[in-house]
């Protein structure tokens, strides 16, 4: 349908902080390619500038042409409010395909609206779960596979889970790209990175912790358990905690103070990339910082009862905080790709679109 110099509109729908990491990667590969045209609709999911302008200026994300400005209400009414205003954007602009990251509100709302309107959809992070249906994120990101005409997989256990559910058609092996973006914030974040000063932690031990799962956050008793668990980390070395709003929230509410812990705003890409070179431990609930943890060969524990990055587990660089110990011996994991999963992502749109 295409001759090689029709140029492919590309949607990208981002919303939260991850996929702002996740675009970031593959936007560089795709200004490469001169016969993409890449649009970023960005659905407002998260807006505060710590959690959005910050990601866009450091690591240089192309401005959104759209800002949905849709943020901050329950699961169902911020995902119908992006629906709508995802589909009136896709009829005005008539993308040809449309590209959603990982397990959000927003990837979610990009995939339904797209579908509706018969526009191929590609999803980046395809394949991972965590056979959990309670968690949001579960949800999302089996619909968004289910619906998408290209599934572009991080892990070989990726490929399997969708095989499992009778997904093989479009199905790529392209690498992790956050492991892309990890390289490019460990290059840049010596340089441009000042927190270890700020905080004043050049010369002592140190674990950085990240929180904000709603399965963790909105049941009282499990979220006293993981704060009592955090504590009983922090008696051992100093915590080093960037509070996502909504938790910060939930320990305001219920006036929580963990004791052995710094707590500190969220902070930005290389900010978090410094704190981690130099941190002994990480414990987290964020699927990305579980792997994060393993690019700079960190031990993390997961502050979850399961994971979907399950070769972290096998690898013995990360343990679920349910688990007394790490697997042994440590090894090296193969799948996560080069540093090169944006380029291929990219390689893998361009020689689809061509024979559609
Ligand atoms: C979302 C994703 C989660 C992802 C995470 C990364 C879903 C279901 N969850 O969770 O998969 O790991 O992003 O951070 O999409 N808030 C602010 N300022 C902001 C953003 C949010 O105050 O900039 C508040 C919201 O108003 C809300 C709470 O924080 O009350 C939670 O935000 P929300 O976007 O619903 O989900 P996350 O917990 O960030």
């Amino acid at each position: 349908m295409n001759s090689e110099n029709v140029k492919m509109k590309l949607y990208t729908i981002v919303g939260a902080r991850p996929q702002f990491v996740k675009a970031a990667a593959v936007s560089r590969a795709l200004a490469d390619t001169g016969c993409i045209e890449e649009l970023i609709i960005h659905t407002g999911q998260h807006y505060d500038s710590n959690m959005s302008d910050i990601f866009f200026n450091e690591l240089g994300i192309p401005a959104p042409a759209r800002h949905l400005g849709i943020g901050g209400s329950t699961h169902g009414a911020m995902t119908g409010k992006m629906l709508e205003a995802l589909e009136s954007a896709m009829l005005e602009d008539r993308p040809d395909a449309v590209l959603v990251y990982g397990d959000t509100n927003s990837t979610l709302a990009g995939a339904l609206a797209a579908s509706k309107l018969h526009i191929p959809i590609i999803h980046v992070e395809a394949g991972l779960r965590s056979f959990n249906r309670l968690m949001p994120e579960e949800i999302n990101r089996v619909v968004a596979d289910h619906l998408s005409a290209l599934l572009l997989c991080p892990t070989q256990t990726s490929i399997a889970n969708l095989q499992n559910e009778g997904l093989t058609d479009g199905v790529h092996a392209v690498g992790d790209v956050m492991y892309d973006a990890t390289i490019y914030a460990i290059n840049q974040s010596k340089a441009r990175s000042d927190i270890l000063n700020q905080l004043e932690l050049t010369n002592s031990e140190y674990g950085v912790c990240t929180l904000h799962r709603a399965e963790n956050t909105d049941d009282p008793e499990r979220f006293g358990r993981i704060i009592s668990f955090i504590e009983a980390q922090a008696s051992k070395q100093l915590i080093v905690f960037p509070v996502h709003p909504r938790t910060q929230k939930v320990m305001e509410d219920r006036g929580i103070n963990p004791r052995g812990v710094k707590c500190i705003k969220p902070v930005g890409y290389f900010d978090l990339h410094r704190l981690l070179a130099d941190s002994s431990l990480v414990l987290t609930d964020s699927g990305g910082l579980q792997k994060e943890a393993y690019f700079h060969r960190k031990q993390c524990i997961t502050l979850r009862d399961e994971t979907e990055w399950i070769e972290t587990l096998d690898a013995g660089w990360n343990r679920l905080w349910t688990e007394e110990n790490w697997k042994s011996p440590r090894s090296e994991i193969d799948d996560y790709g080069h540093g090169n999963a944006g380029k291929k992502t990219v390689e893998v749109i361009e020689n689809w679109f061509a024979v559609q």
